[in-house]
């Protein structure tokens, strides 16, 4: 009898999240593939990613025998759904990185779009509920599986202990008791009135995404059918997304693994640290990019075993796609010189949410335009601001303000200016990876070691020109790539889920 694949259930909402589930999946299809091959030439787990949670047999072939009576030591197939929020739905915030990052369409979309944090959050958590509760409705059942499957409620310290030690990913992987969805008997009663059968389940005609609605139909019923659970929920960063569905697991006793975990700025005026906070104290696997990171963890209390150091699954999509951003032809489009120009970006409530400080941006992007072309592809909650507050731009021929880019422009304008400013936290990694000189305009990082190793500096509006004079008479790279941002996060991830995947 195969082994019961481990099931993940990945969640991205936000632009950022979305570099960071593609190395992620495309990690998974690379250990199926592999397993498919060790299993022999019969079976076939390639293909389109939902289908490997189709008949097993399909997936693994014979397991192979040891002594032990543990009759597989090959690590189990990795299932997994991929969930969208709709957080971000734009073609210029979400299309364009599925396209680009080479992501499969999301099996389900939330479709919940904007609002304020509080209604943004609590759309997410009730409509992720029942999709969180069938995620794998369509699985074969534990019956078939061989010792059955990977615990829901199993301790994470057996799942995180590295791959070194073959009796923990034995336990991790293929022999840990039916615990998995022995769930505590208060979770089991779900409301009757919402128990309606499988059978309902219909797809979205008009496109790949099963519709929301579908999964609606016969939410509670999986914790009868508890084979409809995933082993781990898989978060990503840190948006409004990656706390609420969090959330909605944590209370549901499904463990959680937070990627990018245990950053802080010690700030709590931004919406991000309470999803860190939050995220972070809820979840079972910390998944973190720094050492920074897990000293902050531990400064919380955290132990030990569920903080793990992958790295920094960024700079996987990085190295991926360095050729097709190498490739681009943004630097042409917009007529700029490579080490000649300033990539801007700039979203954050703090910068841009206020008329004072929006209109000292505007005046200061002016100014450094007039000194070295700039180009800023437009966010849309600047350009929202710009419009409420009546501010315009007074036309400055160097000053390029253009719509949100794709991925592969905005790698290609990191790796080509002279200078990086922002106030995201990918673009501060993405300029440390390229040594590319880059101030944060905030007063605080989540990312010190993008400061430390690297070429960041945190800056204010009032000293920008003196920034500018500074870094102009530095060399054009800058810092070091810190320890682990090699590119090969995604694996260490699969890893730490199930020792010896990867
Ligand atoms: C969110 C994240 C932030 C991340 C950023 C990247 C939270 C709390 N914030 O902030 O951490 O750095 O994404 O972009 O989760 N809008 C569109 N199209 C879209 C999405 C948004 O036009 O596809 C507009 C809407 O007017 C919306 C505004 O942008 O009100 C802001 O979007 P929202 O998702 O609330 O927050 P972001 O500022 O994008």
């Amino acid at each position: 009898m195969p082994p019961r694949p481990l099931r993940l259930l990945v969640v991205a909402g936000a632009r950022p999240n979305f570099m960071k589930v593609a190395p992620l999946i495309h990690a998974i299809q690379r250990h199926n593939a592999r397993q498919s091959v060790v299993s022999g030439p019969s079976s076939s787990v390639v293909g389109p990613p939902s289908s490997v949670v189709g008949p097993l047999s399909s997936v693994v072939g014979p397991p192979s025998s040891d002594n032990s009576g543990l009759s597989s030591v090959v690590p189990p197939p990795i299932a997994y759904r991929l969930v969208h929020t709709g957080q971000h739905y734009d073609e210029k915030m979400s299309e364009v990185f599925f396209r680009e990052l080479g992501i499969p369409a999301p099996d389900v979309n939330l479709e919940v779009g904007s609002g304020s944090h509080a209604v943004q959050t609590a759309n997410i958590m009730l409509k992720f509920e029942p999709v969180l509760l069938n995620a794998f409705q369509d699985a074969p059942s534990d019956s078939a599986f061989q010792n059955v499957s990977v615990s829901a409620f199993d301790s994470p310290s057996s799942v995180v202990s590295g791959p070194s030690s073959d009796a923990t990913s034995l336990s991790a992987c293929q022999n840990v008791s039916v615990s998995a969805f022995a769930s505590p008997s208060s979770v089991v009663s779900g409301p009757s009135s919402v128990l309606r059968p499988p059978s309902s389940v219909v797809s979205d005609p008009s496109s790949d995404t099963t519709s929301l609605s579908a999964f609606q139909h016969f939410s509670f019923s999986a914790f009868e059918k508890k084979s409809s659970l995933p082993d781990w929920l898989v978060v990503v960063g840190d948006v409004n997304s990656t706390m609420a569905c969090t959330l909605v697991a944590a209370k549901l006793g499904i463990k959680v693994a937070h990627v990018e975990a245990g950053l802080r700025s010690f700030d709590r005026t931004m919406p991000e640290e309470i999803n860190r906070l939050v995220t972070d104290s809820l979840a079972d696997l910390l998944l973190t990019p720094s050492s920074d990171a897990d000293e902050n963890l531990r400064r919380e209390g955290v132990p030990d075993h569920k903080i793990k150091c992958v790295g920094n699954i960024m700079i996987d999509s990085l190295v991926t796609n360095l050729p097709k951003a190498r490739a681009s032809t943004i630097l042409q489009q917009l007529d700029l010189q490579p080490q000649n120009f300033v990539y801007v970006t700039l979203h954050r409530p703090s910068n841009v949410d206020h008329r004072e400080s929006l209109e000292v941006i505007v005046k200061e992007l002016e100014n450094l335009a007039a000194r070295l072309p700039v180009v800023l592809p437009i966010h849309p909650r600047t350009r929202k601001m710009l419009h409420d507050f009546g501010l315009s731009w007074s036309g400055v021929p160097g000053l390029k303000v253009v719509e949100p880019i794709g991925y592969h422009d905005s790698l290609c304008l990191t790796e080509n200016a002279r200078l990086v400013l922002t106030d995201s936290g990918g673009l501060q990694e993405e300029s440390t990876y390229f040594r590319t000189p880059c101030l944060t305009l905030r007063p605080n990082t989540e990312r010190p070691i993008t400061v430390s190793a690297g070429s960041n500096r945190l800056a204010t509006l009032s000293r920008l020109g003196t920034d500018l004079d500074h870094i102009l008479s530095q060399p054009g790279r800058l810092g070091s790539i810190p320890p682990l941002w090699d590119g090969h996060t995604a694996r260490r991830i699969l890893e730490a889920l199930c020792p010896k995947a990867g």
